[in-house]
């Protein structure tokens, strides 16, 4: 059987394998789809095992997505941008190459499953990390017009913001520290940040979010709510939505990129939130 797996540490709390079991039945696909425990040591070895024993493709979540792009001889454009891969497979010549599907998941959750028009938009990001650099690209390539970037470390978000302004003319990019983020005029405002704690968030000015707003975190809960979708909605956001979309759409897109098929990923998403309540 046609063998994939997700390779991180902690894997025992991934749900990419029963979101991929679903797109496999759905789609009638013979395959197996497995977790892997990766080691902080042994990283390297254990992808390579994997290829070497037949696997076809591999999910890489953290603390890996760095090395995994390191490791892979052909990157995708969307994956150099972020300089991390979530995605890996094999060429019929024997290559490993990587990608990143996090933010075409992102803006195929927004676009598809949310029924977000994108095009013309305002978004900002909060948080310049590893998340915040994984979307970026497709965003830019989205139809909007202003994607600006703000974190408490401004410089992080100086230097990516600058690596946008190469990337694209049509996008109008601005780097900003917490305290300068202005007080409106998003129609998407994207939490990046790894804190999951709401006294961890920026004093996010009130008038950031009206009943146009979509906010939006990529990280999710159990439920449907987390510390930034709660601040948003007190502060009158007119839709918040967690990233448990975007996590089924990243794996639709790895899924698309290993089989050439695409999987239906509004009803696993469908099922999952169902399986939440
Ligand atoms: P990830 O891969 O999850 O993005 P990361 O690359 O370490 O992880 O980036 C974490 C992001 O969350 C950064 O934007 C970080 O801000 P700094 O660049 O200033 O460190 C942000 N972040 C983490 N903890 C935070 C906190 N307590 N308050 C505000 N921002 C925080």
């Amino acid at each position: 059987m046609d063998r994939y797996g997700v390779i991180g540490h902690p894997i025992r709390h991934s749900r990419s394998p029963d979101i991929h079991r679903h797109f496999a039945l759905l789609t009638g696909q013979n395959l197996s789809y497995e977790r892997i425990e990766g080691t902080p040591d042994g990283f390297e070895t254990e992808v390579v095992r994997f290829f070497a024993a037949g696997g076809l493709g591999l999910n890489v979540t953290l603390p890996f997505k760095e090395r995994a792009f390191a490791l892979a001889v052909q990157r995708s454009h969307r994956a150099q941008v972020a300089r991390a891969a979530n995605t890996l497979g094999m060429t019929p010549e024997g290559v490993l190459w990587a990608d990143n599907t996090d933010g075409e998941g992102l803006v195929r959750d927004m676009t598809l499953n949310l029924g977000v028009n994108l095009k013309g938009s305002r978004v900002l990001i909060l948080g310049a990390g590893g998340a915040a650099r994984g979307i970026v690209q497709p965003l830019l390539k989205a139809g909007i017009v202003q994607l600006d970037i703000a974190n408490r470390t401004v410089v992080r978000a100086q230097t990516l913001v600058r690596e946008l302004e190469s990337l694209s003319n049509e996008v109008s990019c601005r780097a900003f520290s917490w305290p300068e983020i202005p007080a409106h005029g998003y129609e998407v405002v994207i939490n990046a940040t790894s804190t999951a704690v709401a006294g961890d968030l920026p004093p996010l000015p009130a008038v950031l979010f009206d009943q146009r707003t979509l906010a939006y975190d990529l990280g999710y809960g159990k439920g449907l709510t987390t510390p930034f979708l709660k601040l948003a909605r007190e502060a009158g956001a007119g839709q918040t939505e967690d990233g448990l979309g975007m996590l089924v759409e990243q794996a639709a897109e790895s899924f698309y990129l290993w089989r050439g098929i695409r999987p239906p990923g509004a009803e696993v998403l469908y099922a999952l939130r169902a399986a939440c309540h």
